[in-house]
């Protein structure tokens, strides 16, 4: 839960405000994103990397993966946090844009970036296009060229790292679409990775801004982020015994947040000082400089902060077998579902549900959240233990649905999305408001 949240007189409450009186002003379901609570972890991470790298490297750059969780208003949050903004579409950077972002501050990741794309991070001068390919940076430098300008550009590279989370979300490992590979082909003499890092540098149109590497989503362990540091270091400093100076080094993002009681999350200020020694140690050994650091993270800053409230419509009970035993579980539908949280049909990913509208005194029974889709893997919660009497009409709250859910969020079976409410100083305003049937209907060309 966010640090807003609390029970008062039976009711789950953020910052004061009951979730009854916030489902009667705002509607079911509703997305629930603490503030206070976004913006202290933003900060949190620019104090903690700072703090951990400023003796060795200099200052940090944090750069917020917007993909997480991205609204105007979250854009103005994060610039006032003093965090840039990652990117990884045309979308995004655009929304960046017109939230009032210095386009020094925008990145632009992305393995198959369009003409548009890379046309308006050029002539905005976005602070760095992320590339991720050896393609990619050929048409960067062409575009660059025809536009008269420079394009500022950061080489994405796959440090061959197993990170330990869903297949889906790792990055690092060779066998996948990012990035450029480290490794030379057989009976090749250098690597892609090698081969952009001297294109780069010697083009007349590119500022070869940095490295970049990303190993993956909601990653627990800290060894493959230190992994990736070594291999990234190792080849700076092949790289800087040719006089080739890499002057930034980001290491992505990814940093797990706990859904439920068995996740045991990492605090930024121990990531930051445990990534710091092991960085320091390895500078020593290769014997080059440090670079200048900068992060991206994405999930850890939106995630904890959110909350979905929805309201129960019915529920039935059957026996499940387990093991040689018969048990009762009980499925609880409620008014959302897939279309709001796609990520436990897409990752199998585990949430768990409270009881938000009152105490119950009944047995806790084994349950299973559902929505209202028209599909059996429409699951919002797999396992959680609810009252038993939970009924018509009772509120549920799911923690940590701050990030990778409005953003994936669909209207699958023509459901309304619904609103997000920013809660501020125990203040509540809508800064998403509800679908209408009017905007399902928006693009119909004949209507
Ligand atoms: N940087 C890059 C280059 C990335 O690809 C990502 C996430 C991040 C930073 C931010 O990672 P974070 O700190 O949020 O873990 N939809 C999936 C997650 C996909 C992550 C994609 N890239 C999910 O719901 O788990």
């Amino acid at each position: 839960f966010s640090s807003g949240v609390a029970r008062d007189a039976g009711q789950v409450t953020i910052q004061g405000i009951g979730v009854t009186e916030l489902v009667e002003q705002f509607g079911s379901p509703l997305w629930v994103i603490d503030e206070n609570d976004f913006r202290a972890r933003a900060r949190a991470y620019v104090d903690a990397f700072n703090e951990a790298f400023e003796p060795l490297c200099g200052g940090v750059d944090v750069f917020y993966a917007s993909k997480a969780l991205l609204t105007v208003q979250i854009a103005k949050w994060v610039k006032e946090e003093g965090l840039r903004m990652d990117t990884a579409s045309g979308g995004e950077m655009a929304l960046a844009l017109r939230a009032g972002t210095d386009p020094s501050h925008i990145g632009l990741h992305g393995n198959n970036k369009s003409d548009e794309e890379l046309h308006t991070a050029i002539s905005h001068q976005i602070g760095r296009i992320v590339v991720d390919s050896l393609p990619e940076l050929y048409r960067v430098e062409a575009m660059a060229a025809q536009l008269g300008q420079t394009a500022n550009v950061m080489l994405r590279l796959t440090p061959g790292v197993d990170a330990s989370t869903h297949q889906h979300i790792a990055t690092a490992h060779e066998d996948q679409k990012f990035g450029l590979t480290m490794t030379p082909a057989p009976g090749a003499e250098t690597s892609d990775a090698y081969q952009a890092v001297h294109f780069a540098a010697n083009a007349a149109h590119i500022n070869l801004v940095g490295l970049h590497s990303h190993i993956g989503s909601q990653i627990f362990d800290s060894a493959g982020f230190e992994t990736a540091a070594t291999r990234m270091l190792e080849f700076i400093a092949v790289l800087a015994a040719e006089d080739i100076v890499i002057a930034e080094l980001d290491i992505g993002g990814g940093y797990g947040i706990a859904y439920t009681e068995a996740d045991d999350p990492v605090e930024p200020a121990v990531i930051a000082q445990n990534l710091a020694a092991h960085m320091s140690t390895e500078i020593d050994r290769l014997g080059i400089t440090c670079p200048r650091i900068s992060i991206e993270p994405g999930r850890s800053i939106a995630g904890p902060a959110g909350l979905t409230i929805y309201t129960v419509g019915t529920t039935k009970t059957v026996w499940v077998e387990h093991d040689g035993e018969h048990y009762p579980r009980r499925y609880v539908a409620v008014d959302g579902g897939m279309s709001d949280n796609p990520r436990p049909v897409l990752y199998d990913a585990d949430y768990t549900a409270v009881l938000a509208n009152r105490v119950s005194d009944a047995d806790a029974v084994f349950s299973r959240v559902v929505g209202k889709h028209c599909e059996s893997g429409d699951i919002v919660v797999n396992t959680v233990y609810l009252p038993e009497d939970t009924d018509h009409g009772d509120l549920l709250v799911v923690p940590a649905t701050g990030a990778y859910g409005h953003v994936m969020s669909s209207n699958y079976n023509m459901l309304l999305r619904p609103a997000i409410v920013a809660i501020k100083d125990g203040q509540a305003r809508e800064i998403i408001r509800r679908e209408t049937y009017d905007d399902l209907f928006a693009r119909e060309v004949d209507l």
